[in-house]
């Protein structure tokens, strides 16, 4: 072979799941011989790894298609892609809307990427959204080395859960788990390549029930082995539903010292009439009560959430009730968002809350959520805290890492390489979005 390697664009949109698909996506193409690039005007392939969880969120992909015309005008032979959520979503429809559009790949169909893209060269225009029955994955090639020392494994896909406000029981299907063979043998391999770090992902990760010996496995016994992997240091997973909380998962967090103390239990709610007509089978008591359950295994745990403000039929009650339970749990972390209505799901055409009035409720929630965390920040000061490094720092000599609690730390270590390894570090000063320390 004599031609240029072509060169692939992949942008990514949305959630962890995402940015896994979006790796296997661009190593199902390096299969086939495209290289990555950072730039879409050298691109012979641009991919719109999609997300339509909000409004907005699927809106972007509209607008950067769009900003894509000019890309295309210079160089016709440019292939452009939707994949994700959007595509699963809305199909063919992309395409009417946006011509410049060459294929459409739903969230489950990566494995057939290649075959698709072939076919865009003969001059068609394919589309698949159809779930597939086979375990998508196995169908790609093998992972190949990175200099990361963490990885993310998806292990759970999908969600049966169908709270009122969500697009995901629609885009990504019914819940799936990956047999336990298959996901430790892909875990051996990624530690075999020197992966020290693992988190496990599923839109609903904790209902994981994949086939293993003696029948399913929960996500408890499925951590409880990897963690005998040897190498593997430390594993984390995400996201979780409070209902799902298994006990052994739980106690996995106070006996499995490489399953790290961050959890992200999304509540969506502290209310309990909202939280039901969201159709989210919990109370905000049984959350708390779970809360205390899961500290109790491990003292030190950081927990994080979502939030939803503006939910159709929320009353200032309502909200403030949200308000009271984020100050009873003390989140390290958390995330809200500004209801959005989707398509097809059940909330969609129940009477909004008026948009100021979950633009100022969001607004609470962030000031107090964004408190919270920066007192979690300051906390860390004078601790001893294990950092696996990713990369080196902005400044010279400095490396950046995470700690066991998620969060960013600096060090400045200029005679030593810390990339991919694991250090217990002193944290000597607190910033809002990361901690500069110390090398033990
Ligand atoms: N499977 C995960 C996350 C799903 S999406 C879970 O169950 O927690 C991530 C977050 O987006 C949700 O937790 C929710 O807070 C938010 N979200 C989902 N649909 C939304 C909508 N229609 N409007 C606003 N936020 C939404
Ligand atoms: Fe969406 Fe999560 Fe609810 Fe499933 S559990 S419907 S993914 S918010
Ligand atoms: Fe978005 Fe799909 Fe993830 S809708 S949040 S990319 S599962």
């Amino acid at each position: 072979m004599t031609d240029a390697p072509k060169k692939l664009h992949i942008k990514t949109y949305g959630c962890q799941m995402n940015v896994y698909d979006s790796e296997r996506m661009a190593e199902a193409m390096g299969a086939q011989g495209y290289q990555l690039t950072d730039d879409p005007a050298e691109a012979d392939m641009v991919l719109l790894n999609t997300c339509h969880i909000r409004e907005k969120a699927a809106e972007k992909v509209y607008s950067d298609l769009g900003r894509l015309r000019p890309f295309k005008e210079a160089k016709p032979d440019l292939k452009i892609g939707v994949a994700g959520c959007v595509a699963q979503a809305e199909g063919a429809e992309i395409m009417r809307r946006m011509p410049l559009v060459d294929l459409v790949v739903g969230s489950q169909n990566y494995h057939r990427l290649p075959e698709m893209v072939a076919a865009t060269e003969r001059g068609e225009k394919p589309v698949d959204t159809e779930f597939p029955t086979e375990d998508r994955f196995e169908l790609l090639p093998e992972r190949p080395a990175s200099n990361r020392p963490t990885a993310f494994l998806t292990v759970q896909e999908g969600c049966d859960k169908f709270c009122a406000f969500c697009v995901v029981p629609y885009t990504r299907g019914a819940e799936i788990s990956r047999p336990v063979a298959r996901i430790m043998a892909e875990a051996e391999k990624l530690v075999a390549k020197g992966v020290k770090e693992i988190t496990l992902l599923g839109q609903n990760v904790n209902g994981y029930h994949g086939e293993g010996q003696g029948g399913a496995w929960g996500l408890g016994r499925l951590v409880r082995e990897l963690a005998r992997i040897e190498g593997l240091e430390r594993i984390r997973y995400t996201t979780s539903h409070p209902n799902d909380m298994a006990d052994d998962l739980i106690e996995a967090h106070g006996a499995e010292a490489k399953l790290m103390p961050y959890l992200h239990l999304p509540v969506q709610s502290g209310s309990d009439r909202i939280l039901k007509l969201m159709n989210r089978h919990h109370t905000a008591e049984d959350y708390l009560r779970l809360i205390e359950r899961i500290r109790a295994a491990r003292p030190d745990i950081m927990l994080s959430s979502d939030f939803i403000a503006g939910f159709p039929g929320e009353s200032d009650a309502d909200h403030q009730a949200s308000l009271d339970l984020i100050r009873a749990v003390g989140y390290g972390a958390a995330f809200s968002f500004k209801y959005s209505p989707r398509p097809g799901t059940p909330a969609a055409n129940r009477e909004g809350v008026a948009s100021e009035v979950a633009d100022a409720r969001l607004q609470e929630l962030q000031a107090l959520i964004t408190a919270q965390q920066h007192a979690a920040q300051e906390a860390m000061v004078g601790r001893e805290v294990g950092v696996l490094f990713e990369k080196p720092g902005r400044l010279p000599g400095q490396w950046v890492g995470k700690s066991d609690y998620l969060q960013a730390v600096h060090v400045s270590a200029p005679a030593e390489n810390l990339q991919g390894t694991l250090r217990k570090v002193r944290i000597t000063a607190s910033a809002p979005n990361s901690l500069a320390g110390e090398l033990l």
